[in-house]
């Protein structure tokens, strides 16, 4: 509705200009149409003594009225005072001698009105003008000065012809040479003649078929054809835009090109050719035969295959060099249908006929070529009248939106702008077929002609709009936002919930663990073609529940003990899923993340706090500066983050120029046996290289040795300076606890930077009692990793490195100036690795605000219970060593009873490497058989017997079985069933041990796999 009554108020304001307009006989009426259009868009912000100005000269000089009311008008003309003289006398010459007295030629007429009579443009590079003289309008033409000669040679050759074709047809037909000429100094000379009105193009559009003047017309110009082919004077420009019936004279203008056949046969057979694209869409079926149906267009000896050079269009069209003459003659031909007239949809202020002519007319002088192959190569797809009608309704759309634009951009002095709307509609056309832009333009129905005459530009947009982007009901199914769709996208993100949930609750319904299946098997399954066509969401739901989710591992399931990832918190996982719709990207605040920076800022905040690092409130906080804290992906990146913060922070010259300006290198101390192998990945990503890793040894408690520590930092090898102490609180292989205060207290005392990698024992932050024994120190450390999909009942992706110094974290931009700024937040500038990045915080934010800081440190501290509990039993059946005593969650331990052991320990030299390999290789298998079984599922990696528990040395790595209970939901029915598994099938198996260690010892393969947590660093 709102639309229709702007629509209405524009067009009344193109009315009124078109009234102002209308007294204007130098304007065709299509120009007059255009002209007032842009009046009223300009009116509409001109100030009204422009508007009153523009009015008074709209009808005089259109391109000034425009001018004016965009305020262009003042332009500075460059004054020149070229000498011009007339070297040719017509009867306008003491008008033009009148004209030469007010100054430069090019500057005088640059001034006047263009001509714009015909209802296409003129080409941009022919100039022509309209002069006001006293004895009334002229019309002055640019010409090249070199074209006067052979243009009066090629009029007399055509005197023969039109004496013969005005007796013919009893019209006096006349070649026009009523010019006077003068010439300057450069290479044009300006040309004034009589305004000979309209031209028999327009005439040929507008008057009614049967009407007795057009009959006259077309008699005559049938016998200027005739009597060309006759003499053998083949004029190039026969076209009706070259033609004007003034007073029942046929006037003829423009010889650039006459064409003797006798010479060029090719040429003239071309031009005969070229005069039925002219007149294609001026003449009615009959009337085309009557002028070109006489005799034959093509002279004899010109074969078929004739190679001739191809034209820039014929080059584009068939991507050649060369064209033969029988494809030129099929282009002709194929030109000629496109650029008939085609019968329009409905009634329309511009007649039943779309000129196919006039928009071919424009494409030739303003579109460059290969838009116009393009357009010529869409087009000629479409065989049905109506279609092609309806395509071409569309391009005459684009090319008066270019009119238009291109009448703008001449007023306010932007120089020529191209054919933007044109070369768009010809990328549709070729990108999406001529039955798309049918189907845009058939869509609009009978409004179309009201918006073709208010708003060709408007109109145009919309169509490319839908053609190439719109919505339709197929491309956008299944996108989230389309209006009125709600409903329909909560079902299918309530399938996926409920998917989802049904997999988190699957032992209820008796279902393992994971349906187990082997690589091979899965990748049959998964294994399928580019899905060029996609499948409705209940089909692929249920494929999935069929699929990917059977064989999916429950890490909340009761009988899973391998990895302390429950992701089981029912608000972390729906802050997750509510942070995937809101999708914030937290790389900025400013239209990226405007709330959700600041929950996750107070989310790190609280992480501070609770680290015991020093920490503003958010609402005292200024800015990034304040901030000290970052979300990272997991664990692996938030180390990196520590070490490539520390490496800022000890050689902050080598922010700028590298690590190659530096006169050392960098090292980073840690305890090699439990060292995570994201540490070494980090020195190697950051440039320092694996070698930066000065592994020192774990005590046999599976801790960082501190007085090695020690020893390396004051005797570190040749060429390296230690800046980095890692220290570990829960290592990834039994999750020991290193004693960070003695770290810290070494890293003080030596200067260096002390990383706590509490990826897995930051959980325990939660629990005063067990932050203050396990993790004492920790507030001393100068940056601190700690993983929330770990140990805090979160889904991946969570993790969180905390700086004690918030300046650590502000050394890491390069805009320096621009992060210490007050309300700079933009979290992006600080965020190494990272660009674009989720609200996956969101999901600590909503379990922190669900659970309170006490629940989350309850749960934490009930989990303790669980592996002790697990350790006992397991020690009790008899059957297994445990390589360490826990003192977190994680209990790594081998298939070895006593007698097992006692065996062990009497081999000697290689039995007793053959015995310690039985030792995994059981164990492993045992693991192997539970994991496929799916009951229940234990870890696997390997681990050096720091406390030489088995007995075969302390430097002997077994395949372990690990225990890591880490879901606070665990109960003891769970754990019991799960030992209960576990022995029954590791009786057996403790039997064939023996049995195999009593008689040979030989050499056996060892699984050597094993999950991350045994990546060697
Ligand atoms: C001690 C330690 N640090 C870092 C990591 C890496 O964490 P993520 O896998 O989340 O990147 C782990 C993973 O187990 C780990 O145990």
């Amino acid at each position: 509705m709102t639309d229709q009554i702007e629509l209405a108020a524009a067009n009344d304001g193109v009315a009124s200009w078109r009234a102002e307009l209308s007294t204007c006989n130098h304007l065709s009426p299509r120009f007059a149409q255009r002209y007032a259009i842009l009046f009223a868009e300009a009116a509409a912000h001109a100030v009204p003594e422009r508007v009153a100005q523009a009015r008074s000269v709209a009808a005089s000089h259109p391109r000034r009225a425009l001018a004016l009311l965009l305020g262009t008008d003042a332009m500075p003309s460059a004054r020149s005072n070229r000498r011009w003289k007339i070297v040719r006398r017509g009867s306008d010459a003491e008008l033009v001698e009148d004209l030469l007295a007010a100054g430069d030629l090019d500057e005088v007429l640059a001034g006047q009105p263009d001509l714009e009579q015909t209802w296409v443009p003129l080409h941009p590079d022919r100039h022509a003008k309209l002069v006001a003289t006293p004895a009334g309008t002229r019309v002055a033409l640019r010409w090249q000065a070199m074209s006067l000669t052979p243009r009066a040679e090629h009029q007399s050759l055509m005197a023969d012809v039109v004496r013969d074709a005005s007796e013919r047809s009893g019209v006096p037909i006349e070649v026009w040479d009523d010019y006077t000429v003068c010439a300057g100094e450069g290479p044009h000379v300006w040309t004034f003649t009589a305004n000979l009105g309209t031209t028999v193009e327009d005439r040929l559009r507008a008057v009614a078929h049967g009407a007795p003047e057009r009959q006259t017309l077309v008699g005559a110009i049938s016998a200027l054809r005739a009597a060309m082919v006759g003499h053998g004077v083949v004029w190039q420009g026969f076209a009706p835009r070259n033609m004007f019936y003034v007073n029942g004279r046929l006037l003829l203008i423009d010889f650039e090109e006459v064409v003797r056949p006798e010479r060029n046969p090719q040429r003239a057979a071309e031009c005969l050719l070229w005069h039925r694209v002219f007149f294609a869409d001026g003449l009615t079926e009959r009337e085309r035969l009557s002028v070109f149906g006489g005799e034959a267009d093509r002279f004899d000896g010109i074969p078929d295959d004739l190679v001739l050079p191809a034209d820039p269009f014929e080059r584009t069209v068939l991507d050649s060099t060369t064209v033969t003459w029988m494809t030129r003659v099929a282009l002709l031909a194929e030109s000629t249908r496109l650029e008939g007239a085609h019968s329009r949809s409905g009634p329309t202020a511009r007649g039943p006929v779309l000129f196919g002519h006039e928009l071919g007319h424009f494409w030739g002088d303003f579109v460059p070529p290969q838009i116009e192959a393009a357009i010529f190569r869409g087009l000629s797809t479409v065989q049905s009248a109506a279609d092609l009608a309806a395509a071409m309704e569309v391009f005459e759309a684009a090319m008066e939106a270019d009119i238009m634009r291109w009448l703008r951009s001449r007023a306010a002095g932007t120089g020529e702008s191209g054919t933007p709307y044109t070369e768009a509609a010809a990328d549709c056309l070729t990108d999406h077929g001529a039955a798309a832009l049918q189907a845009a333009r058939d869509c609009s129905g009978a409004a179309w002609y009201d918006r073709l005459d208010s708003d060709p530009c408007g109109l145009i947009s919309n169509v490319l709009f839908s053609v190439a982007a719109a919505p339709d009901a197929d491309r956008t199914d299944g996108l989230i936002g389309q209006p009125g769709q709600a409903e329909r996208t909560r079902l299918a993100l309530q399938r996926a919930v409920s998917l989802g949930v049904d997999f988190t609750h699957r032992h209820d319904r008796g279902e393992p663990v994971l349906r187990y299946a082997g690589n091979d098997e899965l990748r049959a399954m998964f294994s399928a073609a580019l899905p060029h066509d996609g499948s409705d969401l209940a089909t692929l739901f249920d494929e999935t529940a069929r699929t990917l989710v059977p064989h999916s591992i429950l890490q909340s399931h009761p009988g899973y003990l391998a990895f302390p990832d429950s992701a089981n918190s029912v608000a972390a996982v729906a802050g997750g899923l509510l942070g995937k719709l809101l999708n914030q990207n937290l790389i900025a605040v400013d239209r990226s993340a405007p709330a959700a920076t600041f929950v996750e800022i107070q989310t790190i905040a609280w992480l501070r706090e609770l680290a015991g690092y020093a920490t503003r409130p958010l609402s005292e906080m200024a800015g990034v500066k304040d901030v000290g804290g970052l979300w990272t992906t997991g664990g692996h990146l938030s180390n990196h983050v520590a070490m490539l913060a520390a490496l800022g922070a000890m050689f902050p010259e080598a922010r700028r120029g590298g690590l190659r300006t530096l006169d050392t290198s960098p090292a980073v101390i840690m305890a090699g046996p439990i060292a995570h192998y994201s540490h070494s990945d980090a020195a190697f990503h950051l440039g320092l290289g694996w070698g930066a890793i000065i592994p020192v040894d774990a005590r046999p408690g599976y801790t960082t040795d501190v007085d090695a520590v020690e020893k390396a930092l004051i005797n570190p090898p040749d060429g390296r300076t230690p800046y980095m102490v890692v220290g570990v609180a829960g290592n990834c292989r039994t999750t020991g606890l290193d004693d960070l205060a003695a770290l810290a207290d070494v890293c003080r005392r030596h200067g260096v930077w002390f990383h706590v990698d509490a990826c897995h024992g930051g959980s325990l932050i939660f629990n005063e009692r067990l932050r203050t024994r396990h993790l004492a120190g920790i507030a001393e450390a100068d940056s601190i990793s700690l993983d929330p999909h770990k140990g805090l009942f979160s889904a991946y992706p969570s993790s969180y490195v905390l700086f004690r110094d918030p300046r650590a974290l502000t050394q890491l931009s390069r805009h320096d100036a621009l992060v210490m700024q007050d309300d700079c937040w933009d979290l992006g500038l600080v965020t190494p690795f990272l660009g674009s990045r989720g609200f996956e915080s969101l999901a600590t934010w909503m379990m922190l605000r669900h659970l309170g800081v006490r629940r989350v440190g309850e749960l934490v501290e009930s989990r303790q219970a669980l592996v002790r509990y697990l350790a006992r039993r397991i020690d009790a059946s008899g059957l297994f060593i445990a390589l360490n005593d826990v003192d977190f969650y994680r209990l790594a331990f081998v298939l070895c009873p006593p007698e097992a052991r006692a065996l062990v320990a009497q081999c000697r030299g290689e039995a007793r490497g053959r015995a310690a390999k039985a030792v995994s290789a059981f164990t492993s298998e045992l693991n192997t058989l539970l994991y496929r079984e799916g009951e229940v599922c234990f870890d696997e990696h390997t681990l050096a017997d720091l406390g030489d528990r088995i007995g075969a040395g302390t430097t002997t790595s077994y395949s372990v079985m690990a225990a890591c209970p880490g879901n606070p939901a665990l109960t003891l029915a769970d754990l019991d069933r799960a030992v209960e598994r576990l022995v029954a099938a590791a009786r057996p198996a403790a039997a064939r041990l023996i049995a195999f260690l009593a008689e040979e010892i030989t050499t056996m393969p060892v699984n050597g796999h094993g999950g991350p947590a045994g990546w060697s660093d």
